[in-house]
């Protein structure tokens, strides 16, 4: 295993952790708890989400491409007494079906992914017709210039100090641009983190 992939994941639950407490927890909950059905989550890292879950889902299914971030979230499903599987996949390459999910959950994701338009595209033909892709993501600033110049800027060193992130993606953009239909979307702050990663957009895309 990679010393930095291992580094970055146990480095991830310390740094979000204000973020977490100062409201990112609480959203994580409003969002995850429409989940419905057969559910995957893309990009699951440490399992933040995890104990949002509601009980009762078909199945859960938990995808994450970095083996490190992988078994940190084997462990959490362990000590929060869940029952999820753990797939080692990427979100643009997801091994599964078409139309085999109610439900898709991105938090954060989406920003990281290489390819974007592919990962969007693999989450629209995994979804059932009428299910949901449930986003949490920060996106490029549209009310800040300043902030979004600063976005761009920074775009390769925050990649490097990111694990591969991109703070001035138009993820909404992306998605309006797919075959899923996107609902009205809830801007936020991700208060307790850099400004970088601010706005935050959140809600629904219906497939
Ligand atoms: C900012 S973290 C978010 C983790 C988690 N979703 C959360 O809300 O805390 C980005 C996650 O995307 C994962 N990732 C990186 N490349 C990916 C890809 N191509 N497909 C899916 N996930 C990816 C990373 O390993 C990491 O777990």
């Amino acid at each position: 295993m990679d010393w930095f992939d291992r580094f970055s994941a146990l480095a991830y639950d310390p740094f979000l952790s204000r973020g977490e407490r100062r409201g990112m927890r609480a959203r994580r909950a409003a969002l995850i708890g429409d989940a419905r059905g057969r559910v995957l989550e893309i990009g699951a890292g440490t399992g933040l989400n995890v104990e949002h879950y509601p009980t009762g889902l078909d199945e859960l299914v938990l995808a994450e491409p970095i083996a490190a971030m992988a078994d940190l979230l084997r462990r959490r499903l362990v000590t929060a007494g869940r029952v999820a599987t753990v797939v080692e996949a990427p979100a643009e390459q997801l091994p599964f079906p078409d139309a085999s999910f109610d439900t898709v959950v991105s938090t954060m994701v989406l920003c990281t992914v290489e390819d974007p338009h592919a990962a969007i595209d693999e989450i629209a033909r995994v979804l059932r017709p009428g299910g949901s892709l449930l986003f949490v993501e920060h996106v490029r600033s549209t009310d800040s210039p300043r902030l979004a110049r600063w976005q761009d800027r920074l775009e390769k060193p925050w990649a490097v100090f990111a694990a591969g992130c991109h703070p001035n993606r138009d993820t909404l953009a992306l998605l309006s641009e797919s075959p899923l239909r996107v609902a009205p979307v809830d801007t936020s702050r991700w208060d307790g983190m850099p400004a970088i990663v601010r706005p935050l957009v959140s809600g629904r895309a219906i497939a």
